[in-house]
């Protein structure tokens, strides 16, 4: 059974004006590794530590600047969102379509409550805590290339065309503000485009992003804004000893005008001096280290890298399934082409390696998990090849072969061949991306040691389950493993409304 809505009961949460306070007991392990009677030993200690979590229930006007708005990406997320708000119905050939969020975690996932007289009770997951509804989103944001919003839904050729022409009154207004181009950043191939730059020096660039993000704000009454880079991928910055390594030297290779700092982690430098959290969807690695620690010097939130939308989700699932049944992935090549300006993009050398780093990464947690399976230091073969063939467009293909070695010498090889609009996977993505950072900036927790509440670490690995290569504090694990990730998102969230983490024993029937 689904229900819409419910309220937990309990006396660890209470729920007082403009917050919810809950007092949750995180049971958890400790493991020391010591010598006893003259051999060490591992020993796991289970323990309980007591956490308080407070969430502001005020859910603020959410404006959402996204760089490279234009794109196929930012016009498909900016027409899927009027859509559902306006009711927009469009005719394809099949039936009458009506808008919706499928794809969304927030929008169109649901989460666990109990059991009620022997049936399973869901509820959405967006019920857990209180969210932003998409339909009060302001979006804006820049492009290099001035076309309007409804032009660039066209140029995207994502949407059918009768419900472009839904969409095209409200999208003609919505017009870029001028972006940061740096041709040595990203391919050749993109020169044609760039008609609408910011003039000036990186400084006066991140100045005058600052003074767009204020302007935005203001011209739209919003409460809050979050910036999301969805803009072109950029080849990787050099991390340079004295140039970006350090804030100190980030900050004055600005200031200097260094063509090594890229324009991504201008924005992204021009977020954290706003206080306006910044996702990066892209896989270069705009957090360079300086950036990195001025983050969590002005505690802002930042977000990366990559959105996990297609082969990459499928990879963290099904190398998960393998290693968790005890089957040992020795060989996965990954083969994609696609025919939309991001694959034009990535056709360049430096820009297509970002992407292989970003996808490279994905499978270590999982390998590193059962040392059954591999010898310290092992890993399987993993290829990743991404070629443009522009007839294709926007609908992507990835083939994928795994080999496997199984039960005494065996050996499984699964292909997937999967085709599909590459922004109707991303937009969903990118929705939840802006709507749970926002979230987590309205979270306060306390463990029992620590004396103050205090905000999640400004490197929201919160985030993770919607990134490829997912961005963590210096000296934390990175998980992605795709249910793990969820879990991990949605096990926060209950805890904020004192609900245990959802453990699937269902005792009550054993
Ligand atoms: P796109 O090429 O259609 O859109 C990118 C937009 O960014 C273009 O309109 C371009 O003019 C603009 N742009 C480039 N540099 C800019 C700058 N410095 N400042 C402002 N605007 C700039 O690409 P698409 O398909 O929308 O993808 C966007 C990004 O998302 C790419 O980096 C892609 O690799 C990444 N991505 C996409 C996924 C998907 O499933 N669609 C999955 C994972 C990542």
């Amino acid at each position: 059974m689904f229900i819409e809505k419910f309220k937990v009961e309990s006396p660890n949460v209470k729920y007082v004006e403009d917050e919810i306070h809950s007092v949750y007991n995180y049971e958890t392990t400790e493991l020391v590794h010591e010598n006893r009677n003259g051999s060490y030993q591992w020993i796991v200690k289970p323990k309980t530590v007591q956490y308080e979590f407070r969430t502001d229930t005020h859910v603020p006007k959410l404006g959402v600047m996204l760089v490279g708005w234009g794109g196929n990406n930012g016009s498909t997320l900016t027409g899927g969102v009027i859509a559902n708000k306006e009711g927009i119905s469009w005719a394809t050939k099949d039936k009458v379509q009506q808008a919706n969020y499928f794809g969304s975690l927030t929008q169109a996932s649901s989460i666990r409550l109990g059991s009620f007289n022997g049936e399973e009770i869901y509820a959405p997951f967006k019920s857990l805590l209180p969210m932003v509804s998409p339909d009060d989103i302001v979006f804006g944001g820049w492009d290099i290339s001035d076309m309007n919003l409804a032009d660039a839904m066209a140029r995207a050729k994502v949407f059918d065309i009768d419900l472009q022409k839904q969409l095209r009154p409200y999208m003609e207004s919505m017009v870029p503000l001028p972006g940061i181009y740096d041709p040595d950043f990203i391919a050749a191939n993109q020169g044609s485009r760039a008609n609408n730059v910011i003039k000036g020096t990186k400084k006066e660039q991140v100045q005058k992003i600052m003074e767009d993000i204020r302007e935005f704000k203001e011209k739209n009454k919003v409460d809050k804004v979050v910036v999301l880079w969805t803009a072109n991928t950029e080849r990787y910055s050099n991390i340079v000893v004295g140039l970006n390594d350090t804030t100190e030297n980030l900050l004055a290779a600005v200031e200097k005008d260094e063509s090594e700092i890229s324009p991504s982690t201008l924005f992204a430098l021009a977020c954290i001096y706003e206080n306006v959290p910044f996702i990066n969807g892209s896989p270069q690695n705009t957090f360079v280290p300086g950036l990195i620690d001025l983050a969590i010097k002005r505690n802002s939130l930042i977000g990366g890298d990559d959105f996990k939308s297609g082969q990459t989700k499928m990879k963290s699932v099904l190398v998960d399934f393998l290693v968790g049944a005890g089957i040992k992935p020795t060989s996965i090549v990954s083969y994609n082409h696609l025919g939309n300006n991001d694959g034009m993009n990535l056709s360049a050398p430096q820009t297509f390696r970002s992407k292989e780093i970003s996808k490279s990464n994905v499978v270590d947690d999982m390998v590193s998990s059962n040392g059954i399976l591999y010898e310290p230091g092992e890993h399987p073969d993993h290829v990743v090849v991404i070629k443009y063939v522009p007839y294709v467009g926007d609908s992507k293909r990835a083939m994928d072969e795994y080999t496997s070695e199984i039960f005494m010498g065996g050996q499984n090889t699964i292909v997937m061949h999967n085709t599909c609009e590459d922004s109707l996977l991303a937009a969903p993505i990118i929705l939840d991306l802006v709507l749970l950072a926002e979230l987590t900036t309205r979270i306060q927790l306390k463990g029992e040691a620590e004396g103050k509440f205090h905000s999640f670490h400004p490197v929201a690995t919160i985030l993770s389950y919607l990134t490829k290569a997912p961005l963590v504090p210096p000296g934390t694990p990175v998980v992605n493993a795709l249910s793990k990730q969820r879990a991990m998102l949605e096990n926060i969230m209950r805890a904020c409304v004192g609900l245990a983490p959802e453990n699937n024993m269902i005792l009550e029937y054993k």
